[in-house]
């Protein structure tokens, strides 16, 4: 959205794009993109500000080609003020098409357009009333009834002069679920106004001139403009601290609060664009969108509403809730552009593996002193004291970062001298478990926007645990939302499956045990040991590295193979798991990740000579234990692709092949072993012919439970 800045169309076109493409690891099934139509293109008679909606199923690329298709638009036309919209989806209901994609409309006359992240859980009963109502869907959608809502809102405002973010307003109280969204209208033209719950959305705010404000001020509306009926007809189970819903029947025509507030919505704005200063303003779930043109950004709360008005920004919510501070920061960030881009690796995973040297140093930068062997993590010192009081720690994610917590849980219980749990988000919340005042919750979340582990949060801090987050997502809704936590600096990972946020994340768990253990006698060697072993650590990964051409060669000899079994225990079980899911997320292989221990209970029916098997043997307390299931897979004539240590020949005579790592500690060496693996995945798939970053059906952050 630009004042006093103009534009072609052709600009905003690639702007636009460009952004999609920045976040098209987000989601990639399909995209769209609003922007105001040509006024001599005029069809509808409504008014002259009509809205062109382009959308397209498949890639960006598609959508890209699409745009400049379109003989009704003057590409070279410039716009003094202009706000064009572009989303890119990943399906979570109705399949991939282009009607589906966003953004999508009140009408036929695209009155009120809206793009939106997040799901909507209570669509149905929106979609009943408002089909009872007469508004006809057109595609599967649950963001569809945004759009509707919002024009049966406008359409039945009576005499009220309602202004475009009072309007948003009244439609997001009616709304439960997720939502980041951004609406446009032809009866607003050239305003922006958006919102969000739940998912992220950050403004970024360009001028060619200091800007003036460093704070932007938040206006609060005194009291909610609907009542909750009494009178309404379902009165739904809400779960324990969650908020109700306001009910449907509350649309009942013409009840409104008498005291509904009139207030100027400008009043409290920054004005920006002073003095006909030119200002850009961009919206976005994700500052990598927009980071070539901006650094500096407005994160946004749950339940703000942003609205840009001739140039002039305001923010507002309802009712200030306690504590709560009444202003929202313009915040400098930190990322860099080419730190998104791939240069001259074939694909971000690639990348992101290559990388992993330089962010496991940037991880441990500044916070292990090699001299003192002390380690601090500056967001965790003030509440160290509390955490090593405390009952037990529970280490909650999903996917890699779930492995992340996994990998270190034995060197966390050895160094804390504390139980350690390790939940899966989801089956976390499935199973209610206990949580208490004295737990020590940690959420492990490259992205730090997963919904099933922001709700976890959520529902142990409902319960007064201690909440720690784990990110590498600064601003990112769990490092805010949590009481402390640590950031673990690998730089933006883009790449869908996760590989050098795993490194990281397994890095800063271990600081975090060694900063527990700093005062502990009895650990005094074991701190040492593992500190020295930190040290080297990028190093040892640069030459785990250089094995690369050897994996793509046993990469040649499986890639036709439907199966991948990998099998570990001890420190290495994590990698066996990490392998796996690397094995199934990017080539589409099947593959299995088996405690080494459980071998003889069943997957040992799966050996014979055709079944690939890669084993992990490392030099290390379940050293012995592993050799016996290695003489039990080739008793049954199982071929090994064995991952261990160099030099080790009485593992190697029977491998049917071997890759040698470097031998590092013990509780460190799964950051060495996964390598092996990752890059295996990369080059499967690659032999296999799929798109390394962008796999089907995955999502990189997935903000939807
Ligand atoms: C998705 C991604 C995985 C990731 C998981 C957790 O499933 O495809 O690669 O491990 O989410 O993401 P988070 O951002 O919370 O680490």
């Amino acid at each position: 959205l630009n004042y006093c800045v103009p534009r072609t169309r052709k600009e905003i076109f690639e702007t636009l794009v460009k952004g999609l493409q920045r976040l098209e690891y987000r989601g990639y099934d399909s995209a769209g993109i609003a922007v105001d139509g040509d006024k001599n293109t005029t069809t509808d008679g409504i008014n002259n500000n009509n809205i062109v909606l382009i959308k397209k199923n498949g890639k960006v690329k598609a959508l890209d080609e699409e745009l400049y298709k379109k003989d009704c638009m003057d590409l070279e036309m410039e716009l003094d003020t202009h706000f064009g919209m572009a989303h890119t989806r990943w399906a979570t209901h109705g399949e991939p098409s282009a009607l589906n994609s966003h953004p999508h409309r009140s009408d036929k006359n695209n009155e009120f357009v809206v793009i939106h992240n997040g799901i909507i859980t209570n669509y149905k009963e929106l979609k009943k009333y408002l089909n009872s109502k007469g508004y006809e869907f057109e595609s599967e959608t649950d963001t569809e009834v945004i759009p509707k809502l919002i024009k049966y809102v406008y359409d039945n405002r009576e005499r009220e002069d309602l202004s475009f973010s009072t309007l948003v307003e009244r439609v997001i109280q009616q709304l439960e679920g997720a939502f980041a969204l951004m609406f446009k209208s032809s009866h607003f033209p050239r305003e922006a106004v958006a919102t969000r719950r739940g998912s992220p959305l950050l403004i970024g705010v360009r001028s060619k001139y200091e800007l003036s404000a460093e704070h932007i001020p938040i206006q609060y509306n005194t009291a909610p403009y609907y009542s909750v009926l009494r009178d309404c007809a379902v009165n739904p189970v809400v779960p324990e601290g969650q908020r109700a819903a306001e009910p449907i029947s509350m649309f009942k025509e013409g009840v409104q609060e008498k005291n509904s507030h009139n207030r100027p919505d400008i009043a409290n704005a920054v004005n920006f664009a002073e003095d006909g200063k030119a200002v850009e303003y961009y919206f976005a779930s994700d500052a990598s969108a927009i980071i070539e043109h901006t650094n500096k950004v407005i994160y946004l709360e749950d339940d703000d509403i942003a609205a840009v008005v001739g140039g002039k920004l305001s923010l507002h919510r309802l009712n200030r809730l306690a504590g709560e501070v009444p202003v929202r920061a313009i915040q400098t960030l930190q990322m860099e552009l080419q730190e998104i881009m791939k240069g001259n690796f074939e694909a971000f995973m690639q990348k992101e593996i290559f990388e992993q040297p330089e962010s496991v140093f940037n991880t441990m930068r500044g916070r292990i002193c090699f001299d003192t062997n002390k380690v601090i993590l500056g967001g965790l010192k003030d509440h160290l004291k509390e955490i090593k009081r405390c009952r037990r720690l529970i280490m909650i994610g999903c996917g890699t970062s779930f492995h992340a917590a996994v990998a270190t849980r034995q060197a966390l219980e050895e160094l804390t001298e504390l139980p350690v749990m390790v939940e899966l988000a989801s089956d976390f919340l499935d199973r209610n478990t206990p949580v208490f005042r004295d737990d020590v919750c940690f959420y492990i979340s490259q992205s730090g926007e997963t919904a099933d582990t922001l709700m976890a949060l959520r529902y142990c801090k409902d319960r007064g645990a201690l909440t720690v987050g784990v990110t590498n997502t600064v601003g990112s809704s769990i490092s805010r939302d949590t009481d402390c936590g640590v950031h673990i600096n690998a730089g933006p990972e883009i790449g869908v499956a996760s590989t050098k946020a795993y490194t990281s994340q397994f890095v800063a768990l271990i600081m975090f045990g060694l900063m527990m253990s700093e005062d502990r006698i009895s650990l005094q060697t074991r701190r040492l040991e593992i500190i020295n072993g930190l040290r080297i650590l990028p190093e040892l990964i640069k030459k785990v590295l250089t094995l690369d051409k050897n994996i793509k060669s046993i990469a040649d000899e499986l890639y036709e193979q439907r199966s991948l079994l990998v099998m570990g225990r001890g420190f290495n079980y994590a990698t066996c798991l990490e392998g796996a899911l690397k094995i199934k997320e990017i080539p589409y292989m099947h593959s299995e990740g088996i405690l080494a221990g459980e071998l003889k209970h069943g997957p040992l029916a799966l050996i014979d000579k055709h079944m690939p098997v890669i084993m992990i043997i490392m030099r290390d307390a379940c050293y012995t234990k592993c050799q016996n299931a290695l003489q039990q897979v080739t008793a049954r004539s199982g071929r090994p692709i064995i991952l261990c240590c160099q030099d080790d020949p009485e593992v190697s005579k029977n491998a049917y092949k071997t890759i040698e790592l470097p031998q590092t500690v013990d509780c460190l060496q799964g950051i060495l072993s996964v390598i092996p693996l990752q890059l295996l995945s990369f080059h499967l798939a690659v032999l296999r012919g799929y798109d390394v970053d962008c796999p089907r059906s995955l999502a990189k952050s997935v903000t939807v439970e």
